[in-house]
């Protein structure tokens, strides 16, 4: 187990504002497999197959199978302690923004308000053509399914590789970040350039950075602190710890 009072000692004590940035791995311990690790989503297609604009348009069915089949896997997923941790830290702090590139709706199910999906959420379509969304409570009854409105094709309403990131959300998430006294990373390989990019900008500007992940990502080499653990075992040990030392 980690040494958590050392951990606590190098915490910054002054803090105003706080920052989270979650990828796939804070979601394994309610049972959803990673992209990239050895049970990962990725490991029976290549992303290039099946998320990406071009894949959808050359075979949607198999885009919606994949993404259908996602739905059912996470969909008696429960928040864990590790979520239910950061809801706990946007209770205490007034100036609080939790950044998820997951899609699964873990932090909303869990009580997250001040939420950003970088990546958008699985549990939501929206039309190629038109401005209609939906969500998508239950299995989809055809494949590909067709917008009720204007009759365009749904797509899964998430960020597909070579497509753009919404530059507005980004210059908010990077402000609010540069203004972080710390920033938690949990559970991301950092294989994706954007969100790397939104924390090690925020370090230069002064913010702490404290990284959980149970192996070395590409955030370890400027972490501040780096803890190797599990993140819904170690985040409440250190989420509680912490707050008492701040009170
Ligand atoms: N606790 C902490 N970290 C964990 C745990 C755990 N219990 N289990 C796995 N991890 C770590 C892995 O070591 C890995 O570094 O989580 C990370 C998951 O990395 P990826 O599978 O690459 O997921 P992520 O970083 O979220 O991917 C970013 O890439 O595929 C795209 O859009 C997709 O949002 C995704 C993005």
């Amino acid at each position: 187990m980690i040494d958590i009072y050392t951990i606590i000692q190098k915490l910054p004590k002054n803090v105003n504002y706080i920052g989270v940035l979650t990828g796939s791995g804070i979601s394994s311990e309610s049972g959803i497999p990673t992209f990239r690790g050895k049970d990962g989503l990725w490991k029976n297609y290549r992303p290039e197959e099946l998320a990406t604009p071009y894949a959808f348009q050359k075979n949607p069915v198999l885009v919606w199978e994949w993404y259908e089949m996602r739905r059912q896997v996470i969909k008696n997923a429960k928040p864990n302690p590790a979520h239910n941790s950061i809801v706990e830290m946007e209770e205490f702090f007034e100036n609080f923004l939790l950044v998820t590139q997951n899609v699964d709706g873990l932090h909303e199910k869990a009580g997250s308000k001040n939420l950003i999906e970088l990546h958008g959420n699985i549990w939501r379509a929206r039309c190629t053509y038109c401005d209609y969304k939906e969500f998508l409570n239950t299995p989809i009854e055809k494949i590909p399914p067709a917008c009720p409105k204007c009759g365009h094709l749904l797509r899964p309403d998430v960020l597909w590789f070579g497509e753009s990131y919404d530059v507005k959300i980004l210059n908010n998430v990077q402000s609010f970040f540069n203004k972080c006294d710390v920033i938690f990373v949990i559970g991301s390989s950092g294989q994706v350039f954007v969100p790397v990019y939104l924390v090690k900008q925020a370090q230069l500007q002064g913010s702490f950075i404290v990284e959980v992940n149970i192996e070395r990502s590409l955030y370890t080499s400027f972490a501040d602190i780096f803890i190797p653990e599990k993140a819904a075992e170690s985040l409440p040990v250190l989420w509680r710890e912490w707050k008492n030392s701040l009170k």
